[in-house]
């Protein structure tokens, strides 16, 4: 099996860490990373919330 790594964008490194609002909004070009970094957020709080 080969490991596939992916790197996130640092534009949303304080969005990826930013859980203090009830919901988050996303502004950007098509194709500019938004479903990626919701998907990779949600997936980081899952993986460290017990
Ligand atoms: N940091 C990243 N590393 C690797 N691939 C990435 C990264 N960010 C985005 N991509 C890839 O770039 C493509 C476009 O990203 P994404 O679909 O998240 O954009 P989007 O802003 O949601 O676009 P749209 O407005 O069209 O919905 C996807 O194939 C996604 O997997
Ligand atoms: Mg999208």
């Amino acid at each position: 099996m080969t490991a596939i790594e992916k790197e996130e964008n640092p534009h949303f490194d304080d969005f990826l860490i930013e859980w203090s609002t009830k919901f988050h909004f996303l502004v950007g070009g098509y194709g500019s990373g938004k479903s990626y970094h919701i998907t990779l957020k949600t997936i980081l709080k899952l993986l460290f919330e017990k």
